[in-house]
């Protein structure tokens, strides 16, 4: 009996189905029977339409272009499970080779006797660097006869939420240090009050989410080293650099911020943001091996003999790995030099554009990562905000997230834009002209907008 409600089912076009099948499809319940392939895929493949066009998404972080050479690849290992290193080694060596040149990177002092590995995505690779201190903490702490009932987590209320997970589903207090005007970011100011013996860590964000701004590694470290000086506690960092660990060692060479910083652990970052690999790929790497506790270690089999592991799942898509040592070929240093420095060249331009529309004042430029914010000059309007700024955009296919700054900043609106490899100059130019004319059109109305909603699509 045919049922109507859209709710529950989809049409199918009589177009391309076929006789004997059915004309309407549960969105909720398998089907009984089967149906052609073709209909299957051009229903799958319309649902999938409505989706933003992903060139246009300044929201995301994460990687909307490869090369053909990169998806003939993708295609051919598209079936490979990361976790199956007997069955195959080469993927898994290929894993080996791009943690250890991404060691090199970031200054390790030994890159090929240190440990790393891939993940999901920097939320896991985050998780992991927090699990490591975690028990390293439990160790020391035990060793002493001393309690390890009440571990915290010190960062800044900036963090990305998988910092909250973390601390959430692995019972740690999480101590964020509140950002301002005057410390935009954690900065190592009063740092000595968040510290104490139950202190696993500290985070450092190299790319804050709603900002792009780098976190000063380098101070936050001396601070601790004041801090230890004066109370013998020694407390590592782990530098959260999903987006500026494959931006600053090309783009911003001097900035001491990696293994140069020997309190620095481990660092973890996205292989799918500036690594320029398609969604599904993290890596962490350890500085030393001593820090990565080797109880958290399980091994797997591999050419007759064992492989460590650490990860949180167990099957995984090894493809995005094998993009990434073909990208790490394809462009070397030099290559993704001039990738990044094209974003930058491009966040530069706009956000200085922007800055001089008139009612917008920049909350920075975009030239730590290509990233940046803005909001709207103290008394230039209350008839219109961020939010209708970002509705008008979306009418035009412009994905340019609005949202509030986090504690203590909540009351403070910013807009941002994330540019990646793909936004081109010209784009670019097209995408201010329109900044312009929609922010006149707002300016010029008779009457005030109606007041906000909540931030859409903002990664946070
Ligand atoms: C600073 C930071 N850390 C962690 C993450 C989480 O990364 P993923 O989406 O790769 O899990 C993000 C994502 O935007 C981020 O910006």
């Amino acid at each position: 009996m045919p049922q109507n409600d859209p709710q529950d089912f989809l049409s199918v076009n009589p177009v391309f189905s076929r006789a004997g099948e059915a004309t309407q499809v549960s969105k909720t319940r398998i089907p009984q029977g089967e149906m052609a392939p073709e209909t299957a895929y051009q229903i799958v493949h319309d649902e999938t339409m409505l989706d933003g066009n992903a060139r246009l998404n300044l929201a995301t972080f994460v990687s909307t272009w490869m090369d053909s050479q990169a998806d003939r690849l993708y295609a051919e290992t598209y079936d490979k499970n990361m976790i199956d290193k007997d069955e195959y080694p080469q993927t898994a060596a290929i894993e080996q080779y791009c943690w250890k040149m991404l060691a090199g990177l970031w200054n390790s002092p030994d890159p090929t006797g240190t440990i790393g590995t891939s993940t999901i995505g920097s939320s896991e690779a985050c998780m992991l660097g927090g699990l490591a201190f975690k028990r390293l903490w439990q160790h020391k702490r035990r060793s002493e006869g001393k309690s390890t009932e009440k571990p915290n987590l010190v960062m800044s209320s900036a963090v990305q939420v998988c910092w909250e997970k973390f601390c959430n589903y692995f019972d740690i207090e999480p101590r964020l240090v509140p950002i301002s005007e005057e410390h935009k970011c954690l900065d190592g100011f009063e740092l000595e009050k968040y510290i104490d013996e139950n202190t696993i860590g500290v985070v450092a964000i190299m790319g804050v989410t709603y900002t792009g701004m780098y976190e000063p590694v380098k101070a936050i470290a001396a601070k601790l080293d004041e801090i230890q000086a004066s109370t013998g506690l020694d407390i590592p960092i782990h530098v959260d650099a999903a987006s500026g660990g494959m931006i600053a060692p090309f783009i911003q060479p001097e900035l001491e911020w990696d293994f140069q910083l020997e309190r620095v652990h481990s660092i973890s970052t996205s292989g799918h943001k500036y690594g320029l690999v398609y969604p599904g790929l993290g890596w962490v790497v350890w500085r030393e091996r001593q820090w990565l506790p080797e109880d958290l270690i399980f091994y797997v089999s591999y050419l007759g003999g064992d492989m460590p592991t650490f990860a949180l799942n167990f099957s995984r898509p090894g493809a995005q790995v094998v993009l990434q040592f073909y990208l790490f070929l394809r462009l070397g240093f030099e290559g993704y030099k001039k990738v990044q420095q094209a974003s930058q060249d491009v966040a530069l331009f706009l956000s200085r554009g922007i800055s001089e529309i008139g009612p917008f004042e920049l909350w920075n430029d975009g030239s730590d990562i290509p990233v940046f914010a803005w909001r709207l000059k103290e008394g230039h309007t209350d008839r219109w905000t961020l939010y209708n700024l970002a509705d008008r955009l979306r009418t035009k296919g412009w994905l340019v997230p609005a949202y509030p700054l986090p504690a203590n900043l909540q009351n403070l609106t910013v807009e941002r834009i994330v540019v990646r490899n793909g936004l081109s100059m010209d784009l670019a130019g097209r995408l201010l002209d329109d900044i312009r004319e929609e922010t006149s059109y707002l300016n010029n109305l008779s009457a005030p907008m109606p007041s906000e909603r909540k931030h859409p699509g903002f990664h946070h």
